[in-house]
């Protein structure tokens, strides 16, 4: 014998009528694991007139976008000393504007505070050392720091 559900039927119809139409949470796809495909070399050879990275020009050297990657979450990108950890920090970096600082320290202090940190100079160790980087590096980094002169 086949009863049919009327009662379900109109249950249903009630919680239709108060429903309040929840959407599913979307999103959340684990991309980073296209990133862990083995997959080897795509390109097929290599040209054969390929010259190695050996040419000397500083203006190579983007000073700009390197102190943005590296050095800007504590000096700011204006060289003010108010990156968003910069402010944490005691003592705070200093403002690289202030020209009478600009006046008082030699490219070679720059170059040596960035590249051995703080303490090399008797400064902060909050000043991190940057042993990679090569010596067009640390000259487009000191000229960089040179610019926020006011
Ligand atoms: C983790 C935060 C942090 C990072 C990253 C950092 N610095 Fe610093 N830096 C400091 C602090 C703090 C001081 C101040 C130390 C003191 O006054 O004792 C400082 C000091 C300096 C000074 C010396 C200022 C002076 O008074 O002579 C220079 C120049 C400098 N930083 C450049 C850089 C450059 C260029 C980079 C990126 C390559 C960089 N810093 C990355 C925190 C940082």
């Amino acid at each position: 014998m086949r009863r049919e559900g009327l009662a379900v039927c109109a249950v249903a119809a009630l919680l239709a009528c108060g429903g309040e139409g929840g959407s599913p949470p979307t999103g959340g796809e684990p991309a980073a694991e296209a990133a862990a495909q083995a997959g080897g070399a795509t390109a097929g050879d290599p040209g054969p007139g390929s010259s190695p990275a050996g040419e000397d020009e500083d203006a190579s050297v983007d000073g700009a976008a390197l102190f943005a990657a590296r050095c800007a979450l504590c000096h700011g990108s204006a060289g003010d000393g108010k990156g968003p950890t910069g402010m944490a920090l005691e003592p705070p970096p200093r403002d690289f504007g202030d020209p009478a600082w600009q006046d008082s320290v030699s490219d070679e202090h720059i170059e040596r505070v960035i590249a051995a940190g703080g303490p090399s100079v008797g400064l902060s160790g909050l000043m991190p050392a940057h042993p990679d980087l090569d010596p067009d590096e640390l000259a487009a980094l000191r000229a960089h720091v040179r610019s926020f002169r006011r």
